[in-house]
């Protein structure tokens, strides 16, 4: 279930990074929230198609995002002040099923904050890679470790951590002989390709948080289609809005 409402914004910062911080008044949506799921927000009068933004935190009544700044929608986002309100759709879409003894988080860039909010509401479970191009993007590494049981960190650069991608810092765990009763990723398309091959291999249930350009964000309009691969085997097409956007990894066609 989702709802539409005007929602109040509480708090807007930088958060470093070049990322943006959010936290809104959720009222009813809050609640019916779950760690994947994301909201769509008009941004401005003049933007017909609003934005999707994955919620990354909860408290109390309040919902929590955080964005990059692409364009003319998160531009004017980040242009808002406390106190004034946001159209907001939500919760939409599909999120992580978290269960088991320990799940890998591998969280790419922008990809991170949705999977901080999964991380928090299974702390003693949650282990963390956190990759970045270069650590002057690096953000929410405090929060991961205050989640977290373990928490690693990588950037392209080797400026911070290790050097080298996501899917490299978690094949060094699963040959190591770390055993995951899932992997769940969210970051670059590449980068999800990569995690998703590398927890087949070691045959770990991967779920990945897919992107699309958005139009309704309720199924509607087709804009977000993805190619899939059916429960007969069959490839089809799925919306990421509505069926996604976590799938699993398994079932994306990664070469459309
Ligand atoms: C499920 C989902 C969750 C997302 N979560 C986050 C998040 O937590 N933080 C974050 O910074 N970004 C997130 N994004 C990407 C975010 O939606 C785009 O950065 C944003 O829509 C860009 O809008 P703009 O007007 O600033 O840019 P423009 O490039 O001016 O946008 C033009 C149009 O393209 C669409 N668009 C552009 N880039 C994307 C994109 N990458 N994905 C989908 N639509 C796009 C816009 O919605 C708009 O309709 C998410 C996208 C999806 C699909
Ligand atoms: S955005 Fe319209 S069907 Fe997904």
């Amino acid at each position: 279930m989702s709802v539409q409402r005007l929602c109040r914004i509480t708090e807007l910062s930088e958060l470093g990074g070049g990322a943006f911080q959010l936290w809104f008044e959720a009222g009813e949506m809050a609640g019916l929230a779950q760690p994947g799921q994301f909201v769509h927000i008009q941004c401005g009068k003049e933007r017909l198609l609003r934005r999707p933004i994955s919620i990354c935190g909860r408290r109390g009544d309040e919902l929590r995002i955080i964005f990059d700044l692409r364009g003319k929608g998160t531009e004017w986002l980040s242009q808002r002040t406390a106190g004034e309100c946001l159209d907001v759709l939500g919760p939409l879409g599909r999120g992580f099923r978290l269960a088991g003894r320990r799940i890998l988080f591998v969280g790419g860039g922008m990809g991170t904050p949705p999977l901080l909010w999964a991380a928090q509401s299974v702390p003693e479970i949650a282990e963390a890679v956190l990759a970045f191009r270069c650590a002057d993007r690096a953000i929410l590494i405090g929060e991961f470790e205050a989640a977290c049981e373990q928490t690693h960190i990588t950037c392209d650069d080797g400026s911070l951590g290790a050097k080298g991608f996501a899917h490299e810092a978690a094949e060094r765990l699963l040959a190591a002989g770390k055993a995951y009763d899932g992997i769940c990723a969210c970051g670059p398309r590449a980068m999800l390709k990569a995690v998703a091959e590398t927890a087949a291999r070691y045959e770990v249930p991967c779920q990945v948080s897919l992107e699309e350009r958005m139009g309704c964000g309720v199924g509607a309009c087709l804009v977000c289609a993805c190619k899939t691969i059916g429960a007969d085997g069959a490839e089809e097409y799925s919306h990421v809005c509505k069926d996604g956007p976590v799938f699993d990894a398994e079932r994306v066609v990664w070469d459309e």
